[in-house]
């Protein structure tokens, strides 16, 4: 092999390892954030660095731990006498709840709960009949206090985006 080749072999061997690490920092950092700072790595185009994205998760984090808070204050104040996350209380646990009824059902149910059994929805009929006809009270609140109620139940469940403390 003449000089020539050997160089010209070890360009392209440093190539592909300047793309593998790319490929590496590109899959840990995410592809989805704008980076703040890119590094320009071989002819493999710009990638981001991780550290960069670092900064969005604690953001994503208190966002969802502030509609855990509210729906936990609503959820003692409003739903507690009747219901726990896990347990049956005078109402069903409500773990899982999300996954049985579509978020638009529970949030009209919240609301009229008898309007919901008098429309003859044949989910909420049995269930007011299995639970002895105790009708639920109604409750005014916005489709946010009721989706935060839900946030509050996914966490203390074990599927919200946070892990409780
Ligand atoms: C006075 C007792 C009482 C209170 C307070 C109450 N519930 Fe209920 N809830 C019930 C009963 C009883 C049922 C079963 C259906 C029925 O009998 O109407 C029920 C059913 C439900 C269901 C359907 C559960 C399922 O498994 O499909 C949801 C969702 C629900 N309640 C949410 C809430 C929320 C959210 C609050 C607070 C904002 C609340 N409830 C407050 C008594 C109550």
């Amino acid at each position: 092999m003449s000089q020539a080749t050997i160089r010209g072999a070890l360009t392209v061997g440093m190539g592909v390892v300047a793309c593998a690490i790319g490929a590496v920092c590109l899959s840990a950092g995410g592809l989805l954030h704008e980076p703040e700072e890119v590094v320009e790595v071989g002819w493999c185009g710009v990638v981001s660095t991780p550290v960069a994205q670092e900064a969005e998760l604690p953001e994503l984090a208190s966002e969802e731990m502030a509609r855990y808070a509210a729906g936990e204050a609503l959820f003692r104040g409003n739903c507690a006498q009747c219901h726990a996350v896990l347990d049956r209380v005078v109402g069903p646990a409500l773990a899982g709840v999300t996954k049985r009824r579509p978020e638009k059902w529970i949030t009209q149910w919240v609301k009229n709960s008898a309007k919901v059994v008098a429309s003859g929805d044949s989910y909420a009929v049995k269930l007011y009949a299995d639970y002895d006809q105790q009708q639920m009270p109604s409750f005014d609140m916005s489709d946010q206090e009721i989706k935060d109620i839900l946030v509050y139940i996914e966490v203390e469940q074990g599927t919200g985006a946070v892990a409780r403390n």
